[in-house]
């Protein structure tokens, strides 16, 4: 495995494997690598030939008050990881590499649109701009043939498969599945700020998707799906729900009560100070006889 900084060194690497015949697949990762992450990684391997991770905690994606000075930076365990599940290019750009000519990211130069202000753009406003921003420059530089993206980021994902379809439409997205610690909450680097017992705490979202579930495949309308939701979260006051919804995974925008088919649930909550994110597809079903 290649530990790479620079946008022209990471160029040669992929043009020698693209030259080989190649496949080659890209995982962007802000660090603070899980098995969440190195999952991506085992997809890429099995989409591709060649793997290329960068890691790059992008502050055009942070809002003030956020965490970006004290968000992980762990590069050498993470390239020890990395390097364990046979990845073949860790690109670690600096901010210049990535925002040139000084490394001081302007404005973002994708937006978002409406959608982009809704949920996590409603709590992160200019955050989807951000990641967009910094999708598009890292998809230009590894000019991959794949790209893996982790259903954790469900609008995450819905924006960039906007943005791959609009202006990389080489560029296959292939999605991977959320991994789940065996109390049912979803991994994520954030969950290191956590206490054991705020770590406790915090599986009521998954419990809560899973009781949205349930309502949904007995014919529930939305609303009383949600209201299952809401129910579990109203039981743990150390848990702060701050959005539960269920949208139309086309639009991702609510769904009315009418809504039957494939939905996806959707919840941020603030669990000691430290914000996380779930979702889960669910099948709203006709109401039973
Ligand atoms: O999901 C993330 O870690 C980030 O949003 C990404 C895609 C690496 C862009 O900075």
């Amino acid at each position: 495995m290649k530990l790479v900084h620079t946008a022209s060194e990471l160029n040669l690497l992929v043009a020698e494997a693209k030259a080989e015949g190649k496949r080659v697949a890209f995982v962007p990762t802000m660090g603070a690598l899980h098995e969440g992450h190195l999952r991506l990684v085992d997809l890429a391997l099995e989409q591709a030939d060649f793997a290329v991770v960068s890691i790059f905690v992008n502050p055009l994606q942070f809002g003030e008050g956020e965490d970006f000075d004290r968000y992980p930076r762990t590069l050498e365990a993470d390239c020890e990881a990395l390097e364990a599940r046979n990845c073949d290019v860790v690109f670690a750009p600096s901010a210049a590499e990535v925002y040139p000519p000084d490394g001081t990211p302007g404005k973002a130069t994708e937006r978002a649109g409406i959608i982009g202000a809704t949920f996590e753009g409603a709590a992160r406003p200019g955050h989807f701009d951000g990641m967009l921003t910094v999708v598009g420059r890292l998809l230009q530089l590894v000019d991959p043939d794949v790209a893996i993206f982790g259903q954790k980021d469900a609008q995450q994902v819905f924006m960039v498969r906007k943005l791959i379809g609009a202006k990389f439409k080489d560029v296959e997205l292939v999605v991977a599945p959320t991994v789940r610690e065996q109390s049912g909450l979803a991994l994520s680097s954030r969950n290191r700020y956590l206490t054991p017992s705020q770590r406790e705490t915090a599986v009521v979202i998954s419990k809560a998707l899973r009781a949205v579930d349930f309502a949904a495949k007995h014919g529930l309308p939305a609303s009383f799906c949600i209201e299952a939701g809401n129910t579990l979260f109203a039981g743990e006051p150390e848990a702060k729900l701050e959005y539960l919804a269920v949208v139309d995974p086309q639009l991702f925008k609510p769904v009315t009560d009418k809504f039957k088919g494939e939905a996806l649930v959707i919840v941020a909550a603030e669990v000691g100070g430290v914000r996380l994110i779930d979702n889960q597809t669910i099948e709203i079903r006709e109401q039973d006889a």
